[in-house]
């Protein structure tokens, strides 16, 4: 921690990350990728020069996050539009490639939208295919924006919640430029409040089984200079009895009419802590999280996957680089694993959702209908 502590630092800041971006390649146009299942041992790109290719990036979480898979969704439908492919069939496989980010769904139907319409109005291929592609970097800087409004309404919210100035919040998962087309949800709040001298500590929940916290999140806050410490998942409990967290930061994957939340599993269980300390529990989000179609948490369909992220050390695709077939055990051969990716977390524990077009507090579904009411009038 000390080493740590001496780096972190204000004033120095590091070169934007490049997520994801369309590129005209000789062989043709496609979206690139920072391989997120790489990080943060090596920076490598990874091309996706067709729907089923980014497909699996999606499921292999080389990209990830509920906004950036609405940005990959929107290039993805532009890339099939550009290919020449089915766009309606690309803007299906594309949604149902994880189910419990709604952005995912959003962002292809929303460019699948753009290009249909173009079609519809007499576009031939090539002049629909650039609606499509407009569509999508119109979505992908709607995001930036986003995240930085959300920074903005976040940073507002701590000054009112906490009284001390140098903040020691609690984030699970990654919410950073990893996950946004700008520097993210609940980490672009820590990060402001780092900018603007209020950050004590940036508590790091490591994320099993995929370790997003330890392998991306402590990626960004190290590129940033935080002052950040990694914890295992199960370590939260003592640390809020031990009083060392001023707050907790999420993100979401889906936030239901009634205003469940869907985030990494291992959330809830941190509400739970944080009802119980009296600590404020807040949810960063984009208004395109929320799913007024989904009218409760029971709703929501939380993604299971494989029971090898569980019984194997590091997962599957961590080891898959260069490992040489190896693969270390954490449970006997065959054994069974209960594997979901999200769970839910309940209005009742949720302080507050901040979002682009303001702050929900306490949350309550009328709250979130007035408030997408009021945005989709701006
Ligand atoms: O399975 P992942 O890595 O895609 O899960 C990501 C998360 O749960 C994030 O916390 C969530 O997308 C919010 S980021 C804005």
């Amino acid at each position: 921690m000390a080493d740590q502590d001496a780096q972190s630092q204000v004033g120095s800041e590091p070169p934007a990350l490049s997520v994801l971006r369309w590129d005209e390649l000789p062989e043709g146009p496609a979206v690139v990728l920072l391989d997120q299942t790489r990080l943060p041992s090596e920076e490598v790109e990874l091309v996706c020069a067709d729907v089923p290719a980014l497909v699996r990036a999606i499921q292999s979480l080389a990209v990830r996050g509920a906004p950036l898979l609405g940005i990959a969704g929107g290039y993805g439908v532009a890339l099939a539009a550009a290919r020449g492919d089915d766009v309606a069939r690309a803007a299906e496989l594309l949604g149902q490639a994880r189910p419990t980010a709604v952005n995912l769904g959003y962002g292809a139907r929303r460019v699948a939208r753009a290009h249909g319409a173009a079609v519809g109005q007499g576009a031939g291929p090539g002049a629909a295919s650039a609606v499509a592609l407009a569509e999508a970097r119109a979505l992908h800087r709607e995001d930036a924006e986003a995240s930085g409004r959300m920074a903005q309404y976040g940073l507002r919210l701590l000054a009112e919640l906490l009284p001390g100035s140098a903040h020691r919040l609690l984030t699970h998962c990654n919410t950073g430029a990893l996950v946004s087309g700008g520097e993210g949800t609940a980490f672009a709040v820590a990060l402001g409040a780092h900018r603007e001298g209020r950050l004590g500590r940036l508590w790091v929940d490591e994320t099993r089984p995929l370790l997003q916290g330890a392998r991306l999140t402590a990626y960004e806050a190290a590129r940033h200079g935080l002052p950040y410490s990694l914890l295992t998942d199960n370590a939260a409990g003592s640390l809020f009895a031990a009083g060392e967290v001023d707050a907790v930061l999420i993100g979401a994957d889906r936030i239901a009419a009634d205003g469940s939340v869907a985030n990494k599993v291992g959330s809830y269980p941190l509400a739970v802590l944080a009802k119980y300390h009296h600590v404020p529990f807040v949810v960063v989000a984009p208004t395109t999280t929320i799913d007024l179609d989904t009218v409760d948490g029971a709703s929501i369909v939380v993604e299971q996957r494989s029971a090898l992220e569980v019984t194997e050390i590091t997962s599957p695709q961590i080891i898959s680089a260069g490992s040489g077939g190896f693969r270390p055990a954490a449970a006997p051969v065959g054994a069974k694993a209960y594997n979901p990716a999200f769970d839910i977390t309940p209005p009742e524990l949720v302080t507050a959702i901040v979002t682009e077009e303001g702050v929900i507090s306490p949350v309550t579904g009328v709250g979130l209908a007035e408030l997408c009411a009021r945005s989709s009038q701006v």
